[in-house]
């Protein structure tokens, strides 16, 4: 092995992304993407774009996005940061918020990329086991950890936690809770208003679900302006590019398209989740456009996703002490998903 590769570098797993199978035919349940087109301005912005623009760096501070952002959530621009996806802002925390040495922490099952972004910084993982039923238990008075990774409502488990169970940790905790907020557009409670005051508190959502953008790696965080000032310090000089910019803007300012397409896929969730629970597969409760499932009895989740696999239909799978005995099922268009049910028998 190099010895010029840093240690933690040599031995660290990559985050293995969902696949992205070549086949237009397969029926795509496997990373949570919206089945639906964004909004309509953005395609029509996608028509109209001058190539020559693109001569010209973008906006490093993306000031138009962020006054967009801030309008909808009634916040001040300097209480908004956009990342190349969520994804960066997460990694950014571990670079502004955590000391030498510092702890991450997350729930154990949460998004898998967490211990990845730690591992490649060099920093040590501090996992809090979720309850036997996925839900949050009583944080221990002696956790405390520099950054914590709270995602709410939760993935792949797909329930969430009440924000006063949030409240009661970051009223105490001396470090960063980073709330990962990716799925909370579906959740019937909505998002941490609460926490863009509070000097730890640092809400992360991402144009890659509920705005079906998951293409141009768009996501922002709310927070405290010191929090936020933290993150402009730490980020690549031009992150988010000219196009991602005003696309992201057409989206956040149709947030009638929004509700509309964030209804129909609640709708189709709680449709196919009733018909599940008919057959005897266990559905947990989701606040998410996805699906946690426990196949019936004598039917294992390894065996249900090859079979489903081979008739076309790809859902998540992931391989672990708490995650085996589950499937991570998307929900796609109703038609989609009446396919999947005809599968799922
Ligand atoms: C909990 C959670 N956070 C963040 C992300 C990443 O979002 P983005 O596409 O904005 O990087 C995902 C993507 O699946 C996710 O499940």
């Amino acid at each position: 092995m190099n010895d010029r590769i840093r240690p933690n570098v040599r031995c660290l797993s990559a985050y293995i992304p969902g696949e992205q199978p070549d086949d237009p035919q397969v029926i795509k349940l496997n990373t949570n993407e919206n089945p639906y087109p964004p909004a309509p301005a953005v395609g029509h912005l996608l028509k109209s774009v001058d190539a020559a623009s693109l001569r010209l760096y973008p906006d490093p501070v993306c000031r138009e996005l962020r006054a967009a952002i801030a309008l909808v959530h009634g916040c001040a621009v300097d209480q908004v940061f956009c990342g190349n996806g969520s994804d960066e802002i997460l990694q950014l925390c571990l670079r502004a918020f955590c000391p030498d040495r510092g702890r991450v922490g997350y729930f154990d099952p949460s998004y898998s990329l967490y211990p990845v972004l730690a591992a490649a910084a060099d920093k040590p993982v501090a996992p809090l086991p979720l309850a036997d039923d996925f839900t949050v238990p009583a944080i221990p008075e002696e956790y405390d950890v520099p950054v914590f990774y709270w995602t709410n409502p939760n993935a792949p488990t797909s329930l969430g936690a009440p924000l006063a169970q949030v409240t009661e940790y970051a009223d105490r905790s001396r470090g960063v809770i980073v709330l990962d907020e990716a799925y909370v557009d579906f959740a019937a409670e909505q998002g941490g208003e609460w926490a863009w005051t509070r000097p730890n508190v640092l809400v992360c959502r991402t144009f890659s679900k509920s705005y079906a953008l998951a293409g141009i790696r768009l996501g922002y965080a709310l927070g405290h302006p010191d929090v936020i000032a933290a993150l402009f310090k730490v980020k690549d000089a031009y992150n988010i590019d000219r196009l991602t910019q005003m696309l992201g803007q057409a989206a956040m300012e149709d947030q009638a398209y929004l509700r509309k397409i964030v209804a129909r896929i609640t709708a189709t969730r709680d449709r196919v989740a009733s018909a599940l629970r008919l057959r005897g597969y266990t559905v947990a409760s989701s606040q998410t456009n996805f699906l946690w499932i426990q196949p019936p009895t004598g039917r294992s989740a390894p065996d249900c996703f090859a079979t489903w696999r081979a008739q076309g239909v790809l859902v998540r799978y992931f391989p672990g002490p708490r995650t085996a005995q589950h499937l991570r099922v998307t929900i796609g268009t109703d038609e989609q998903m009446d396919f999947f049910l005809q599968v799922a028998e």
